[in-house]
């Protein structure tokens, strides 16, 4: 029996209590199997129905990226028909089968702090939304993600005080390899922290995500009425596994004897593509999922002396991979208002929460609206503008019905109207989140939905080495002309600051795909096949709308900084890039004040 509470503007709070059958996990795979359709089928308008079948494919699409992510031996259930089992011997120097897991982005590293915060999500999304994943069909493939992503990161902590962090750095030669998955450079140099030389951040981030995955597997969930069921995949002993995990890395991360520091501080190679900002945040996060899994009032009294010690409410910008604060307010809310055990103020949280959204959708930052409408913050969005903007959607969207007051829950996302139990409809209005997400699928300056293969206006050029079929780093974009394989359901980095997207391969910042750019989508679209039954906006695209409005020339962004010529640059070029700029800055600075000091010394002497 589950209780559902659901909110409307338009009548007074709603409080429906239902009794829905419950259905057995099936956790075998489809057969058979879901495909992602070619792109002309996101052109189609559904004809309606429950649940929006437009929607379910997304859902089924954007899990698929992940499998064709992988790394390691692949099973016979692949789905992916042009991708090879890979990088077979990743930990044989060091003893350890390290095989496995997901390649990070467009490249072949394996990365586990972003890793880890792409399961998180995951997992917490699946539990809050998980009759989506249900509904579409797709629960059996979460399923598979999960386990291919969690499997692995229980290999990479084979005890208590080990946990590796990054396999084939991506400023070794394998991180300028350009080719296919069969002549992968080796060998690839796996590296680790441990207990005399820690990383808090990695460990913690780890156990977070474990801790919360160790929820979703117990199906423990956090309604109190707010949110729909867990996705069916519940599973106690993997559960129970998961959980050992997560205690054993929160116990390292906060204990280690080489004491609390970036992990990058312990293994400089990570700094290249993800040097995390401070670790507060993820000792945080990781206390809070695993006062939810244990029901401990002293975790969550952890988590909160950890907000305040690392004065984590002072920075309060972005969620993604490095920055966890903005889901932290949400979380303590969440957990508060289910469990009296916890100890939680959930009136308390519900204000820091409504501080920093409210802030957000009246556009007083952080982060503000670009012309056409996307929420951009400086710094962050200029290297994947989407990511952020979909990480508040979807904070946003799991907050509102946590929000003080029907105005509140209206400006960030708008109604749930209640037609039974297998049928809910979102009012989609001008709320923000919403807006976001129909940014993302194509309601933007250049009726691009920036997801690969979901319409004929998708990008035809996402930065991946194995989908591109290219061999030469000096000719990603020319050689070959077309991508050779469709990555379907790839999120790409997005448009820049202008809304404008010039689909170049080579232009990581816009057109790169990465495990943490699909996770807050998975979310969304699993809320929408929930609670939506129109289309996502790209269905209402007409063909050929992008070529219309394709901009000229090339974006000026890292990538294109020298007469838009320059090399391809990894994620990690950025930071040399950034110095060699901050560097020729101050020389143009230098030389300039020498000028006007020369010039005023030639006027105060003639
Ligand atoms: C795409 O699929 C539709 C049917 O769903 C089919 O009619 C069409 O020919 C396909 N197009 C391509 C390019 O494969
Ligand atoms: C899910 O599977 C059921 C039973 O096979 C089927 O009736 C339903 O149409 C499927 N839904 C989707 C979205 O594929
Ligand atoms: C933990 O695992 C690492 C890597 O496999 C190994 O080097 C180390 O000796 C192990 N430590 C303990 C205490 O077992
Ligand atoms: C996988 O192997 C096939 C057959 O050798 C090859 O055509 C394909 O390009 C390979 N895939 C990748 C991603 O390299
Ligand atoms: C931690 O790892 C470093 C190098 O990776 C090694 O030198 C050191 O001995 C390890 N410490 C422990 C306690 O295993
Ligand atoms: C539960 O998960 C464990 C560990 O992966 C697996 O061995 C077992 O078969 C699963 N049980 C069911 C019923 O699926
Ligand atoms: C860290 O060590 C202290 C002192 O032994 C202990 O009280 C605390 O529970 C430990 N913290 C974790 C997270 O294990
Ligand atoms: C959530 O449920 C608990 C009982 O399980 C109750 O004590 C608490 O007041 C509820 N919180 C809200 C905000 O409804
Ligand atoms: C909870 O927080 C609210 C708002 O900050 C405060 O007014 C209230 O006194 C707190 N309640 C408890 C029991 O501490
Ligand atoms: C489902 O919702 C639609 C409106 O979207 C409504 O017309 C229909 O009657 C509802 N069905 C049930 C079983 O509640």
């Amino acid at each position: 029996m589950r209780f559902m509470i659901l909110y409307t503007t338009i009548r007074p709070l709603v409080i429906l209590l239902t009794l829905c059958t419950s259905v057995l996990a099936q956790l075998s795979l489809p057969n058979p199997p879901f495909l992602p359709p070619n792109s002309s089928s996101g052109a189609q308008p559904s004809s309606g129905g429950y649940p929006n079948q437009q929607w379910t494919t997304l859902l089924g699409n954007l899990l698929y990226f992940y499998e064709a992510q992988r790394s390691g031996e692949l099973p016979s259930s692949n789905r992916v028909s042009w991708r090879n089992s890979s990088a077979l011997d990743d930990g044989i120097d060091a003893h350890i089968d390290l095989s496995g897991g997901y390649y990070d982005a467009g490249d072949y590293s394996k990365d586990t702090f972003p890793l880890s915060f792409t399961l998180m999500s995951i997992c917490w999304g699946a539990n809050d939304f998980g009759k989506g994943y249900d509904l579409a069909n797709q629960t059996a493939y979460l399923d598979d993600m999960l386990r291919w992503g969690l499997d692995w990161l229980i290999k990479a902590h084979p005890n208590d005080t080990t946990l590796y962090v990054l396999i084939a750095s991506k400023d070794t030669a394998d991180g300028t390899y350009w080719g296919g998955d069969r002549s992968i450079p080796s060998p690839r140099p796996v590296y680790k922290i441990n207990d005399s030389q820690p990383g808090t951040d990695a460990a913690a981030g780890a156990a977070a995500a474990f801790a919360a995955c160790s929820n979703l597997y117990a199906s423990r969930a956090l309604d109190n009425g707010t949110f729909s069921a867990p996705a069916k995949l519940r599973n106690d002993s993997y559960s129970s596994t998961l959980l050992t995990h997560a205690q054993q890395l929160y116990a390292f991360a906060a204990n280690a004897t080489g004491g609390r520091k970036t992990y990058q501080t312990s293994v400089p190679q990570v700094a290249a593509a993800y040097q995390s900002s401070g670790y507060g945040d993820e000792l945080a996060i990781a206390a809070l999922f695993l006062s939810w899994a244990t029901g401990s009032a002293s975790l969550y009294q952890e988590a909160e002396a950890y907000y305040s010690k690392y004065k984590l409410g002072d920075a309060n910008r972005v969620f993604n991979w490095d920055s966890k604060t903005p889901g932290l307010a949400v979380l303590f809310s969440q957990i508060a208002q289910s469990f009296s055990a916890s100890s939680g103020n959930f009136s308390a949280w519900q204000a820091v929460a409504e501080n920093y959204f409210d802030s957000i959708v009246n556009n007083q930052g952080p982060g503000s609206l670009t012309k056409d409408g996307l929420l951009f913050f400086q710094g962050d969005s200029n290297l994947a503008s989407l990511n952020p903007a979909l990480n508040t959607a979807m904070l946003l969207h799991r907050f509102s019905p946590l929000a003080s007051s029907a105005a509140k829950k209206a400006a960030y996302l708008v109604v749930i109207i209640f037609f039974g139990c297998h049928n809910w409809s979102l009012n989609v209005k001008k709320d923000f989140a919403n807006r976001q997400v129909a940014y993302a699928l194509g309601k933007n300056s250049m009726s691009v939905p920036y997801i690969v293969g979901v319409n004929p206006n998708s990008p035809s050029n996402p930065h991946s080495a194995m989908a591109s079929g290219g061999q030469d780093i000096g000719q990603i974009d020319t050689s070959p002309a077309q991508e050779t394989y469709v990555l379907y359901g790839a999120v790409i980095g997005g448009p820049d600051e202008r809304g404008r997207f010039f689909d170049i391969r080579s232009d990581w910042p816009q057109t790169e795909v990465a495990l943490d750019y699909n996770a807050p989508m998975l979310t969304l679209a699993a809320m929408h096949v929930l609670a939506d039954t129109n289309d996502p906006y790209y269905t209402s695209l007409k063909a050929g709308a992008y070529d219309k409005v394709k901009p000229q020339g090339f974006p000026c962004d890292p990538v294109f900084s020298q007469g838009c010529q320059g090399p391809h640059l990894s994620k990690g070029g950025l930071i040399a890039m950034a110095v060699v700029i901050t560097v020729v800055g101050l020389i143009i600075l230098g030389l300039t004040v020498y000028y006007v000091v020369l010039l005023l010394k030639r006027t105060v002497t003639t």
